[in-house]
Protein backbone atom coordinates (compact mmCIF):
# COMPACT_ATOMS: atom_id res chain seq x y z
CA UNK A 1 0.00 0.00 0.00
CA UNK A 2 1.30 3.37 -0.76
CA UNK A 3 1.94 5.27 2.22
CA UNK A 4 0.12 8.64 1.24
CA UNK A 5 -2.42 5.97 0.94
CA UNK A 6 -1.53 4.44 4.66
CA UNK A 7 -2.00 8.04 6.30
CA UNK A 8 -4.88 9.10 4.71
CA UNK A 9 -6.64 5.37 6.24
CA UNK A 10 -4.86 7.02 9.36
CA UNK A 11 -6.56 10.14 9.52
CA UNK A 12 -9.56 8.76 8.44
CA UNK A 13 -9.67 6.75 11.33
CA UNK A 14 -8.33 9.74 13.28
CA UNK A 15 -11.41 11.60 12.39
CA UNK A 16 -14.18 9.21 12.51
CA UNK A 17 -12.56 8.69 16.43
CA UNK A 18 -13.03 12.17 16.65
CA UNK A 19 -16.34 12.11 15.26
CA UNK A 20 -17.15 9.16 17.45
CA UNK A 21 -16.11 10.80 20.39
CA UNK A 22 -18.60 13.20 21.08
CA UNK A 23 -20.96 10.83 22.29
CA UNK A 24 -23.61 11.64 25.44
CA UNK A 25 -24.44 8.12 27.48
CA UNK A 26 -26.88 9.08 30.44
CA UNK A 27 -26.08 7.25 33.07
CA UNK A 28 -22.16 6.43 32.24
CA UNK A 29 -19.05 7.39 34.86
CA UNK A 30 -17.84 10.82 33.06
CA UNK A 31 -14.41 12.25 33.23
CA UNK A 32 -13.11 15.19 32.64
CA UNK A 33 -10.26 15.65 30.34
CA UNK A 34 -7.56 15.12 33.17
CA UNK A 35 -9.51 11.34 33.51
CA UNK A 36 -11.02 12.08 37.09
CA UNK A 37 -14.66 11.37 37.47
CA UNK A 38 -17.07 14.91 36.93
CA UNK A 39 -18.08 16.07 40.09
CA UNK A 40 -20.59 18.45 38.82
CA UNK A 41 -24.07 17.59 40.54
CA UNK A 42 -27.37 19.65 40.50
CA UNK A 43 -25.40 21.93 38.21
CA UNK A 44 -26.29 24.41 35.89
CA UNK A 45 -24.62 25.44 32.58
CA UNK A 46 -23.46 29.00 31.65
CA UNK A 47 -22.30 30.25 27.92
CA UNK A 48 -19.90 32.64 27.29
CA UNK A 49 -19.03 33.28 23.49
CA UNK A 50 -19.09 29.80 22.17
CA UNK A 51 -17.54 28.19 25.57
CA UNK A 52 -20.39 25.85 27.84
CA UNK A 53 -19.01 26.24 31.81
CA UNK A 54 -20.72 23.90 34.06
CA UNK A 55 -21.53 24.81 38.03
CA UNK A 56 -21.96 21.81 40.55
CA UNK A 57 -21.79 20.46 43.53
CA UNK A 58 -18.34 18.52 44.09
CA UNK A 59 -19.64 15.13 45.82
CA UNK A 60 -16.03 13.44 45.71
CA UNK A 61 -16.19 12.77 49.69
CA UNK A 62 -19.37 11.15 49.23
CA UNK A 63 -21.18 13.89 51.18
CA UNK A 64 -23.79 16.03 51.37
CA UNK A 65 -21.50 19.19 53.19
CA UNK A 66 -20.54 21.61 50.86
CA UNK A 67 -17.14 20.89 49.64
CA UNK A 68 -16.84 23.02 46.77
CA UNK A 69 -19.22 24.33 43.91
CA UNK A 70 -16.71 23.09 41.08
CA UNK A 71 -16.23 24.76 37.30
CA UNK A 72 -16.02 22.87 34.43
CA UNK A 73 -15.98 23.92 30.62
CA UNK A 74 -16.41 22.33 27.06
CA UNK A 75 -16.54 23.83 23.52
CA UNK A 76 -18.76 20.57 23.03
CA UNK A 77 -21.03 19.41 25.94
CA UNK A 78 -18.90 16.01 25.71
CA UNK A 79 -15.52 16.48 26.80
CA UNK A 80 -15.16 18.79 30.19
CA UNK A 81 -11.92 20.42 31.61
CA UNK A 82 -11.65 21.04 35.12
CA UNK A 83 -10.88 24.56 36.16
CA UNK A 84 -11.00 26.13 39.23
CA UNK A 85 -13.10 25.84 42.00
CA UNK A 86 -15.91 28.57 41.86
CA UNK A 87 -16.50 28.58 44.89
CA UNK A 88 -14.61 26.96 48.42
CA UNK A 89 -15.82 26.75 52.33
CA UNK A 90 -15.50 29.79 54.51
CA UNK A 91 -15.62 28.65 58.32
CA UNK A 92 -17.93 30.59 60.44
CA UNK A 93 -20.16 31.04 57.80
CA UNK A 94 -23.58 29.72 55.88
CA UNK A 95 -20.93 28.13 53.15
CA UNK A 96 -18.62 26.14 55.53
CA UNK A 97 -17.99 22.60 55.62
CA UNK A 98 -20.66 21.99 57.86
CA UNK A 99 -23.59 23.60 55.75
CA UNK A 100 -25.50 22.76 52.82
CA UNK A 101 -24.60 24.63 49.23
CA UNK A 102 -26.63 23.06 46.26
CA UNK A 103 -27.72 23.55 42.76
CA UNK A 104 -25.61 26.03 41.80
CA UNK A 105 -26.54 28.13 38.71
CA UNK A 106 -24.66 31.22 37.28
CA UNK A 107 -25.96 34.09 35.34
CA UNK A 108 -24.18 36.96 33.68
CA UNK A 109 -25.30 40.33 34.69
CA UNK A 110 -24.90 42.78 31.64
CA UNK A 111 -25.08 46.04 33.86
CA UNK A 112 -22.25 45.62 36.21
CA UNK A 113 -20.39 42.70 33.57
CA UNK A 114 -20.31 40.58 36.55
CA UNK A 115 -21.14 36.88 37.04
CA UNK A 116 -23.71 35.78 39.78
CA UNK A 117 -24.19 32.31 41.45
CA UNK A 118 -27.50 31.41 43.33
CA UNK A 119 -28.17 29.02 45.13
CA UNK A 120 -29.27 26.64 48.18
CA UNK A 121 -27.66 27.53 50.83
CA UNK A 122 -28.78 25.59 54.10
CA UNK A 123 -27.70 24.44 57.80
CA UNK A 124 -26.97 20.40 57.53
CA UNK A 125 -30.36 19.54 58.95
CA UNK A 126 -31.83 21.66 55.88
CA UNK A 127 -33.49 23.58 58.59
CA UNK A 128 -32.36 27.34 57.30
CA UNK A 129 -33.70 26.86 53.86
CA UNK A 130 -31.96 29.78 52.60
CA UNK A 131 -30.45 31.24 48.94
CA UNK A 132 -26.79 32.36 48.96
CA UNK A 133 -25.39 34.47 46.24
CA UNK A 134 -21.98 35.11 45.11
CA UNK A 135 -20.29 36.95 42.41
CA UNK A 136 -17.10 36.91 40.13
CA UNK A 137 -15.96 38.79 37.14
CA UNK A 138 -15.12 35.71 35.27
CA UNK A 139 -17.05 32.61 34.75
CA UNK A 140 -15.18 30.04 36.95
CA UNK A 141 -14.00 32.63 39.39
CA UNK A 142 -13.24 32.25 42.33
CA UNK A 143 -16.65 33.87 43.19
CA UNK A 144 -16.73 36.08 46.31
CA UNK A 145 -19.70 35.15 48.91
CA UNK A 146 -21.86 37.82 49.10
CA UNK A 147 -24.72 36.41 51.51
CA UNK A 148 -27.50 33.70 52.29
CA UNK A 149 -30.75 34.86 53.80
CA UNK A 150 -34.49 33.71 53.26
CA UNK A 151 -35.76 35.75 50.14
CA UNK A 152 -38.48 38.07 50.91
CA UNK A 153 -38.65 36.12 54.24
CA UNK A 154 -39.96 32.86 53.26
CA UNK A 155 -38.17 29.30 53.05
CA UNK A 156 -36.33 28.77 49.93
CA UNK A 157 -34.73 25.21 49.17
CA UNK A 158 -34.07 23.42 45.95
CA UNK A 159 -34.11 26.30 43.42
CA UNK A 160 -33.07 27.13 39.55
CA UNK A 161 -32.82 30.84 38.10
CA UNK A 162 -34.06 31.83 34.52
CA UNK A 163 -32.93 34.44 32.85
CA UNK A 164 -35.37 36.46 30.22
CA UNK A 165 -34.65 37.72 26.87
CA UNK A 166 -34.80 41.29 28.11
CA UNK A 167 -32.35 40.53 30.97
CA UNK A 168 -34.30 39.90 33.79
CA UNK A 169 -33.99 37.44 35.84
CA UNK A 170 -35.96 35.16 38.32
CA UNK A 171 -36.09 33.03 40.99
CA UNK A 172 -37.69 30.08 40.75
CA UNK A 173 -37.44 28.12 44.81
CA UNK A 174 -39.36 25.49 46.29
CA UNK A 175 -40.65 27.85 49.23
CA UNK A 176 -43.35 27.08 52.84
CA UNK A 177 -42.02 23.50 53.75
CA UNK A 178 -41.49 22.56 50.01
CA UNK A 179 -45.54 23.29 49.84
CA UNK A 180 -45.79 25.97 47.22
CA UNK A 181 -43.47 26.74 44.29
CA UNK A 182 -42.32 30.64 43.75
CA UNK A 183 -41.18 32.68 40.97
CA UNK A 184 -39.58 35.90 41.73
CA UNK A 185 -38.16 38.63 40.23
CA UNK A 186 -34.16 39.39 41.02
CA UNK A 187 -32.94 43.31 41.09
CA UNK A 188 -31.27 44.83 38.59
CA UNK A 189 -27.92 43.45 40.18
CA UNK A 190 -28.90 39.87 40.72
CA UNK A 191 -28.32 40.39 44.04
CA UNK A 192 -32.14 40.01 45.61
CA UNK A 193 -35.20 39.30 44.36
CA UNK A 194 -37.51 42.66 44.52
CA UNK A 195 -41.09 40.49 43.66
CA UNK A 196 -43.03 37.64 44.09
CA UNK A 197 -44.72 37.01 40.32
CA UNK A 198 -46.20 33.51 41.15
CA UNK A 199 -46.91 31.06 43.37
CA UNK A 200 -47.78 27.86 42.31
CA UNK A 201 -49.48 26.65 45.58
CA UNK A 202 -49.41 23.12 47.05
CA UNK A 203 -47.88 21.93 44.37
CA UNK A 204 -44.58 20.57 46.21
CA UNK A 205 -42.39 21.28 43.01
CA UNK A 206 -38.48 21.23 43.32
CA UNK A 207 -34.95 21.53 41.15
CA UNK A 208 -36.80 23.80 38.14
CA UNK A 209 -35.82 24.86 35.18
CA UNK A 210 -37.48 27.07 32.52
CA UNK A 211 -37.20 27.18 28.45
CA UNK A 212 -38.31 29.73 26.64
CA UNK A 213 -39.31 28.52 22.96
CA UNK A 214 -41.64 30.85 20.28
CA UNK A 215 -42.41 33.33 23.34
CA UNK A 216 -43.81 30.32 25.33
CA UNK A 217 -42.23 29.20 28.72
CA UNK A 218 -42.41 25.87 30.13
CA UNK A 219 -41.34 25.66 33.30
CA UNK A 220 -39.97 22.05 34.43
CA UNK A 221 -39.50 20.77 37.66
CA UNK A 222 -39.40 17.62 40.00
CA UNK A 223 -41.72 16.70 43.14
CA UNK A 224 -40.57 16.06 46.33
CA UNK A 225 -39.38 12.84 46.88
CA UNK A 226 -35.72 13.21 48.76
CA UNK A 227 -33.25 11.44 46.41
CA UNK A 228 -35.37 9.04 45.36
CA UNK A 229 -36.92 10.25 41.54
CA UNK A 230 -39.67 10.69 40.81
CA UNK A 231 -41.91 11.49 37.66
CA UNK A 232 -40.55 15.05 36.53
CA UNK A 233 -43.37 17.64 35.31
CA UNK A 234 -44.00 20.27 32.41
CA UNK A 235 -46.26 23.66 33.04
CA UNK A 236 -46.83 25.33 30.15
CA UNK A 237 -47.50 29.57 30.25
CA UNK A 238 -47.14 32.30 28.04
CA UNK A 239 -46.43 34.69 31.29
CA UNK A 240 -44.14 34.02 34.55
CA UNK A 241 -46.46 35.38 36.41
CA UNK A 242 -49.34 32.27 34.97
CA UNK A 243 -51.64 30.74 34.32
CA UNK A 244 -49.41 28.03 34.13
CA UNK A 245 -51.00 24.61 32.01
CA UNK A 246 -51.92 21.86 34.72
CA UNK A 247 -48.55 19.33 35.54
CA UNK A 248 -47.83 16.55 32.69
CA UNK A 249 -45.09 13.94 32.63
CA UNK A 250 -41.85 14.57 30.68
CA UNK A 251 -40.97 10.63 30.59
CA UNK A 252 -43.48 7.74 30.69
CA UNK A 253 -44.01 7.96 34.39
CA UNK A 254 -43.52 4.54 35.72
CA UNK A 255 -39.76 5.14 34.67
CA UNK A 256 -39.39 7.84 37.18
CA UNK A 257 -37.94 10.12 34.60
CA UNK A 258 -35.22 6.94 33.36
CA UNK A 259 -34.06 7.51 37.40
CA UNK A 260 -33.23 10.79 37.41
CA UNK A 261 -34.32 14.55 39.00
CA UNK A 262 -33.98 17.68 36.37
CA UNK A 263 -31.44 19.61 37.19
CA UNK A 264 -31.13 22.10 34.50
CA UNK A 265 -32.88 22.54 30.72
CA UNK A 266 -30.64 24.04 27.94
CA UNK A 267 -32.33 25.31 24.95
CA UNK A 268 -30.91 23.53 21.70
CA UNK A 269 -32.21 25.15 18.68
CA UNK A 270 -36.01 24.78 18.31
CA UNK A 271 -35.67 21.67 21.18
CA UNK A 272 -34.16 21.53 24.50
CA UNK A 273 -31.80 19.08 26.62
CA UNK A 274 -32.65 17.84 29.83
CA UNK A 275 -29.96 17.76 32.32
CA UNK A 276 -31.07 16.02 35.44
CA UNK A 277 -28.98 14.34 38.21
CA UNK A 278 -29.54 10.35 39.08
CA UNK A 279 -28.77 10.47 42.99
CA UNK A 280 -26.92 7.62 44.80
CA UNK A 281 -27.26 8.57 48.70
CA UNK A 282 -25.14 6.10 49.69
CA UNK A 283 -22.50 6.74 47.59
CA UNK A 284 -23.23 10.28 46.61
CA UNK A 285 -19.86 11.41 44.61
CA UNK A 286 -21.10 8.25 42.41
CA UNK A 287 -24.02 10.03 41.91
CA UNK A 288 -24.31 10.06 37.74
CA UNK A 289 -25.82 12.38 35.21
CA UNK A 290 -28.86 11.96 32.96
CA UNK A 291 -28.97 13.87 30.04
CA UNK A 292 -31.55 13.37 27.19
CA UNK A 293 -32.81 15.24 23.90
CA UNK A 294 -35.96 17.56 25.07
CA UNK A 295 -37.99 17.19 21.78
CA UNK A 296 -41.18 19.41 21.01
CA UNK A 297 -42.15 17.25 17.95
CA UNK A 298 -45.46 16.19 19.18
CA UNK A 299 -46.01 20.01 20.81
CA UNK A 300 -45.25 19.59 24.08
CA UNK A 301 -41.48 19.01 25.96
CA UNK A 302 -40.68 15.31 26.17
CA UNK A 303 -37.61 13.56 26.66
CA UNK A 304 -36.12 11.45 24.31
CA UNK A 305 -34.89 8.03 25.25
CA UNK A 306 -31.58 7.19 23.97
CA UNK A 307 -28.84 5.65 25.35
CA UNK A 308 -26.40 7.24 23.11
CA UNK A 309 -27.07 10.26 21.52
CA UNK A 310 -24.49 13.59 20.27
CA UNK A 311 -25.59 16.93 19.62
CA UNK A 312 -24.56 19.11 16.67
CA UNK A 313 -24.31 22.72 18.53
CA UNK A 314 -24.23 24.52 15.28
CA UNK A 315 -27.13 23.14 13.66
CA UNK A 316 -28.87 22.58 17.30
CA UNK A 317 -29.45 19.39 15.94
CA UNK A 318 -29.36 16.39 18.18
CA UNK A 319 -29.23 12.53 16.64
CA UNK A 320 -29.67 9.61 18.65
CA UNK A 321 -27.65 6.85 17.83
CA UNK A 322 -29.30 3.19 16.84
CA UNK A 323 -27.47 -0.09 18.33
CA UNK A 324 -28.17 -3.77 17.37
CA UNK A 325 -30.61 -5.70 19.80
CA UNK A 326 -29.51 -8.91 21.27
CA UNK A 327 -32.59 -10.46 23.21
CA UNK A 328 -31.26 -12.11 26.74
CA UNK A 329 -33.88 -14.82 25.97
CA UNK A 330 -31.61 -15.95 22.86
CA UNK A 331 -28.54 -16.64 24.71
CA UNK A 332 -27.41 -19.86 26.37
CA UNK A 333 -28.83 -19.66 30.49
CA UNK A 334 -26.88 -21.44 32.84
CA UNK A 335 -27.39 -22.90 36.60
CA UNK A 336 -30.40 -21.56 38.66
CA UNK A 337 -31.45 -18.83 35.99
CA UNK A 338 -34.47 -19.16 34.02
CA UNK A 339 -36.30 -18.02 31.22
CA UNK A 340 -39.27 -15.55 31.83
CA UNK A 341 -42.54 -13.82 30.51
CA UNK A 342 -43.37 -10.41 30.83
CA UNK A 343 -45.18 -7.79 28.50
CA UNK A 344 -42.54 -5.49 29.62
CA UNK A 345 -39.94 -7.25 28.19
CA UNK A 346 -39.24 -7.18 24.47
CA UNK A 347 -40.09 -10.26 22.99
CA UNK A 348 -42.16 -10.81 26.07
CA UNK A 349 -39.46 -12.62 27.30
CA UNK A 350 -36.23 -12.15 29.56
CA UNK A 351 -34.03 -14.13 31.86
CA UNK A 352 -34.57 -14.28 36.02
CA UNK A 353 -32.71 -15.49 38.74
CA UNK A 354 -29.31 -14.16 37.55
CA UNK A 355 -26.39 -14.37 39.97
CA UNK A 356 -26.44 -16.06 43.22
CA UNK A 357 -25.61 -19.78 40.60
CA UNK A 358 -27.47 -18.29 37.51
CA UNK A 359 -25.88 -16.94 34.47
CA UNK A 360 -26.41 -16.68 30.87
CA UNK A 361 -24.07 -15.70 27.93
CA UNK A 362 -25.11 -14.41 24.92
CA UNK A 363 -23.18 -15.55 21.55
CA UNK A 364 -22.52 -13.82 18.31
CA UNK A 365 -21.87 -10.42 19.38
CA UNK A 366 -20.71 -8.42 16.63
CA UNK A 367 -17.86 -5.97 17.62
CA UNK A 368 -16.17 -3.14 15.54
CA UNK A 369 -12.67 -3.79 18.06
CA UNK A 370 -12.96 -0.32 18.81
CA UNK A 371 -14.59 -0.06 22.62
CA UNK A 372 -18.08 -0.12 22.48
CA UNK A 373 -21.01 1.34 24.28
CA UNK A 374 -23.65 -1.80 25.35
CA UNK A 375 -26.50 -0.77 27.34
CA UNK A 376 -27.97 -2.96 29.73
CA UNK A 377 -31.95 -3.02 29.47
CA UNK A 378 -33.12 -4.74 32.67
CA UNK A 379 -36.29 -4.95 35.39
CA UNK A 380 -35.17 -4.50 39.34
CA UNK A 381 -38.33 -4.75 41.97
CA UNK A 382 -36.27 -3.95 44.71
CA UNK A 383 -36.09 -0.76 46.87
CA UNK A 384 -32.38 -1.01 46.70
CA UNK A 385 -30.06 -1.13 43.50
CA UNK A 386 -28.44 -4.40 42.21
CA UNK A 387 -24.97 -5.40 39.97
CA UNK A 388 -24.39 -7.64 37.65
CA UNK A 389 -20.71 -8.75 36.38
CA UNK A 390 -20.04 -8.60 32.67
CA UNK A 391 -17.22 -10.53 31.43
CA UNK A 392 -16.39 -10.69 27.36
CA UNK A 393 -15.24 -13.68 25.19
CA UNK A 394 -14.24 -15.32 29.12
CA UNK A 395 -12.08 -12.14 29.97
CA UNK A 396 -12.03 -10.57 33.42
CA UNK A 397 -15.58 -9.01 34.65
CA UNK A 398 -16.75 -5.47 35.66
CA UNK A 399 -19.30 -4.56 37.55
CA UNK A 400 -22.49 -2.73 36.49
CA UNK A 401 -24.70 -1.20 38.75
CA UNK A 402 -28.47 -1.98 38.13
CA UNK A 403 -30.68 0.97 39.71
CA UNK A 404 -34.18 -0.30 41.43
CA UNK A 405 -36.04 0.46 38.32
CA UNK A 406 -39.54 1.31 40.28
CA UNK A 407 -41.16 -2.41 39.76
CA UNK A 408 -40.33 -5.61 38.48
CA UNK A 409 -42.14 -4.44 35.10
CA UNK A 410 -40.11 -1.83 34.87
CA UNK A 411 -37.36 -1.50 32.20
CA UNK A 412 -34.43 0.92 32.24
CA UNK A 413 -31.13 0.58 30.89
CA UNK A 414 -27.31 1.49 32.03
CA UNK A 415 -24.43 1.46 30.27
CA UNK A 416 -21.04 -0.15 30.13
CA UNK A 417 -18.42 0.33 27.54
CA UNK A 418 -16.45 -2.87 26.56
CA UNK A 419 -13.91 -4.27 24.57
CA UNK A 420 -15.34 -6.37 21.93
CA UNK A 421 -12.94 -7.79 19.30
CA UNK A 422 -13.79 -6.96 15.56
CA UNK A 423 -16.00 -10.09 14.66
CA UNK A 424 -18.13 -12.58 16.88
CA UNK A 425 -18.29 -11.90 20.70
CA UNK A 426 -19.49 -13.49 23.47
CA UNK A 427 -20.85 -11.86 26.70
CA UNK A 428 -21.47 -13.58 30.15
CA UNK A 429 -23.45 -11.71 32.66
CA UNK A 430 -23.92 -12.37 36.80
CA UNK A 431 -21.55 -15.29 36.35
CA UNK A 432 -19.17 -15.59 39.86
CA UNK A 433 -21.42 -13.33 41.51
CA UNK A 434 -23.37 -14.20 44.77
CA UNK A 435 -25.92 -11.31 45.01
CA UNK A 436 -29.04 -12.22 42.53
CA UNK A 437 -28.24 -9.64 39.84
CA UNK A 438 -31.75 -8.05 37.85
CA UNK A 439 -33.58 -9.67 35.27
CA UNK A 440 -32.32 -9.13 32.08
CA UNK A 441 -34.65 -7.98 28.74
CA UNK A 442 -32.08 -7.37 26.13
CA UNK A 443 -29.04 -5.59 25.44
CA UNK A 444 -28.28 -2.68 23.02
CA UNK A 445 -24.86 -2.53 21.32
CA UNK A 446 -23.92 0.70 19.58
CA UNK A 447 -21.06 1.47 17.70
CA UNK A 448 -20.36 5.15 18.32
CA UNK A 449 -17.76 5.59 21.51
C1 LIG B 1 -33.00 41.48 50.28
O1 LIG B 1 -34.08 42.41 50.33
C2 LIG B 1 -34.77 42.41 51.55
C3 LIG B 1 -35.91 43.37 51.42
O2 LIG B 1 -36.89 42.83 50.56
C4 LIG B 1 -33.87 42.78 52.68
O3 LIG B 1 -34.55 42.70 53.91
C5 LIG B 1 -32.68 41.84 52.71
O4 LIG B 1 -31.75 42.25 53.67
C6 LIG B 1 -32.00 41.81 51.36
N1 LIG B 1 -30.97 40.77 51.39
C7 LIG B 1 -29.75 41.01 50.95
C8 LIG B 1 -28.78 39.89 51.08
O5 LIG B 1 -29.41 42.07 50.43
C1 LIG C 1 -23.90 -5.40 44.48
O1 LIG C 1 -25.26 -5.55 44.88
C2 LIG C 1 -25.44 -6.13 46.17
C3 LIG C 1 -26.94 -6.22 46.42
O2 LIG C 1 -27.57 -7.03 45.47
C4 LIG C 1 -24.78 -5.29 47.22
O3 LIG C 1 -24.88 -5.93 48.48
C5 LIG C 1 -23.33 -5.08 46.88
O4 LIG C 1 -22.76 -4.20 47.79
C6 LIG C 1 -23.20 -4.51 45.48
N1 LIG C 1 -21.79 -4.40 45.13
C7 LIG C 1 -21.22 -3.22 44.89
C8 LIG C 1 -19.76 -3.25 44.62
O5 LIG C 1 -21.84 -2.19 44.86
Amino acid sequence: MPSNWTSLVASLCLLLAAAQAAVIVPGATWTDTSGNVIQAHGGGILKVGSTYYWHGEDKAHNSGLFRAVSCYSSADLVSWTRQTDSLKPISGTMISTSNIVERPKVLFNTKNSEYVMWFHSDSSNYGSAMVGVATSKTPCGPYTYKASWKPLGAESRDMGIFKDDDGTAYLLYASDNNQNFKISRLDADYYNVTTQVNVLSGSTLESPGIIKRNGVYYLFASHTTGWDPNPNKYFRATSLSGTWSSQADIAPSATRTYFSQNAFDLPLGSDGIYMGDRWRPSLLGSSRYVWYPLSWSSGNPQIVHADVWNVNLAAGTYTVTTGTTYEAESGTISGSAVSMSSSSFSGGKGVGFLGNGGSLTINNIQGNGLGQWIALYYANGDSTWRNTTVSVNGGESVLVDQPNTGGGSVVLSVPVKLNLRSGSNSITFSAGQSNYAADLDKIVVYTGN
